[in-house]
């Protein structure tokens, strides 16, 4: 098919965007929405789901506009999504019945010492491949289920739905109340064996089946789509950090990807059978096409990189503009002493300490603000070798290089730190949107655009490559002031 398309919408923490894709993987058009990001309280983040879903619609409607594409010119559209943030919607109005909670939100430490005394965390982790910690949605849905007026009865009652992100636009789009395995991998609620609800799980949280959607395939038709994308089958769902191991091609048990957006997920390919980690790693499906096996990875999830730089923008006002802190970095020649540990959230992979918080430590009079950008850009590459460390203890071949992707990629400063922390080489795709790539090339593949993996394999092309450079005396010594400063998150708290 040379005259149709693909397209994805990639529905993240901080916007949605729609791409259309060509038959060579290229990138034909974006749009792209911010949205609100509500803070009712320290630790509480929130999105308003209908927001999110406006802006969805005006997406797709501007990036099939601007290229003049109709929706008859689009084989498939493909979703990928925040993962983990929860919404709960009334079934027959589509209004949801609270703010969606975000998976930064640290809200459920009650739920989740619960789930620990009644089902114990070696159980979780065994069954989901997940530690008990605020990050996934099935605290967050029982959350809801305990805090909004009469929604455990309408949920007994079937009158309302549950779902991340993935769920709640291919409700919206088709009107099919479904999520893919790898978003429902996520939750703390499903058996990562049978990729199926846990009974047993469901019983120990308190939650009514009838709430929950369907778990499918990642490359399958859902249904078709109905308003701007009349008639396009919708035929992918993934999480966006497994869609940007798809999009970066790792088929194949070793390959691994960091993406740097919001947060930064390392995930390792670790083929058909789920490796359970030792070392604070998370197991999770990578993907599932059609009827095949499921594939594996493990992942280390880092809550704050790239909103460590909106921080600095917006709540300390340093730079005016994201980009600008690779200026700002690169007006002093090291970080002076100074490093920043951004456990906004708690800290996630590999500690998983919600009550973690964030410190600045090395502190003199001699620190500018061009210290504080560097050590802002540093904490996301010693925050990836703590997490690299971890897969290298836990597996047994040590990575050799690794491939990136997101917004963050394009600052050369923080890549070349990242291959001088790591080790080895960084390499960047020339498709730098491999989160909505992977999303299409999976709704391709449903519906035949794409005949198979290998096709998409020999698209992926190399654009950047960083190799090491730095004295490894000078990289363990920063490595220790890094750990020393990481026990600083910890050692204050109540
Ligand atoms: O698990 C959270 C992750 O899916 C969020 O990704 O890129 O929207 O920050 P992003």
């Amino acid at each position: 098919m040379t005259d149709s398309y693909v397209a994805a919408i990639d529905q993240g923490t901080t916007s949605s965007r729609c791409i259309v894709f060509d038959s060579t993987g290229a990138v034909v058009t974006v749009a792209q929405r911010e949205h609100r990001q509500i803070f009712p309280r320290p630790g509480w983040v929130e999105h308003d789901a209908e927001e999110i879903w406006a802006n969805v619609e005006t997406v797709v409607r501007e990036a099939l506009a601007s290229a003049s594409i109709g929706p008859d010119r689009l084989a498939a559209i493909g979703i990928t999504n925040q993962r983990e943030t929860t919404v709960v919607w009334d079934r027959d109005t589509g209004r949801p019945v609270h703010n969606a909670i975000v998976w930064q939100d640290t809200r459920t430490g009650g739920q989740l010492r619960r789930l620990d005394e009644t089902y114990g965390e070696q159980r979780f982790r065994a069954r989901t491949g997940l530690p008990l910690a605020t990050y996934f949605a099935g605290p967050k849905l029982m959350w809801l289920l305990e805090h909004v007026d009469g929604l455990r009865e309408r949920a007994e009652r079937g009158e309302v739905l549950f779902g991340t992100m993935d769920s709640w636009l291919i409700w919206k789009l088709t009107g099919r109340h479904v999520t893919d395995v790898t978003n429902a991998s996520r939750t703390l609620l499903m058996d990562l064996r049978t990729l199926d609800w846990d009974e047993e799980i469901l019983g120990a949280a308190g939650i009514p089946a009838a709430i929950l959607p369907e778990i499918r395939s990642s490359a399958e038709v859902y249904g078709e789509a109905r308003g701007p994308l009349a008639g396009v089958p919708v035929a992918s769902a993934l999480g966006d950090q497994q869609a940007a191991l798809f999009g970066q091609t790792c088929f194949h048990p070793g390959e691994a990807k960091c993406t740097y957006g919001t947060g930064s997920f390392l995930l390792l390919n670790t083929g058909a059978t789920p490796v359970v980690s030792s070392h604070g790693l998370l197991t999770t499906v990578a993907y599932r096409i059609g009827d095949q096996p499921a594939t594996y990875a493990l992942e280390g999830a880092i809550a704050v990189t790239g909103s460590l730089v909106q921080w600095l923008r917006d709540n300390l006002g340093l730079i005016s503009t994201a980009a600008e802190v690779e200026t700002l970095a690169r007006t002093v020649d090291d970080n002076g002493g100074c490093y920043i540990v951004p456990a906004f959230a708690g800290l996630f992979a590999p500690h998983w300490r919600p009550d973690a918080r964030g410190v600045i430590t090395g502190l003199t009079g001699y620190i500018t603000k061009g210290h504080l950008a560097r050590a802002v850009l540093e904490a996301s590459a010693w925050q990836t070798r703590e997490v690299v460390d971890a897969m290298n203890a836990d597996s047994d071949v040590a990575l050799r290089r690794l491939r990136v992707d997101g917004g963050m990629t394009a600052n050369e400063l923080l890549m070349q730190f990242l291959a001088d922390v790591l080790d080895v080489p960084v390499v960047r795709p020339t498709v730098a949107e491999t989160t909505c790539l992977g999303a299409a090339y999976a709704a391709g593949l449903a519906v035949g655009y794409w005949p198979d993996l290998e096709t998409l394999r020999t698209q992926w092309r190399e654009d950047a490559r960083w190799r090491p450079a730095m004295d490894p005396a000078h990289r363990d010594r920063e490595l220790a002031r890094w750990r020393k400063a990481v026990t600083r998150t910890l050692d204050w708290v109540d």
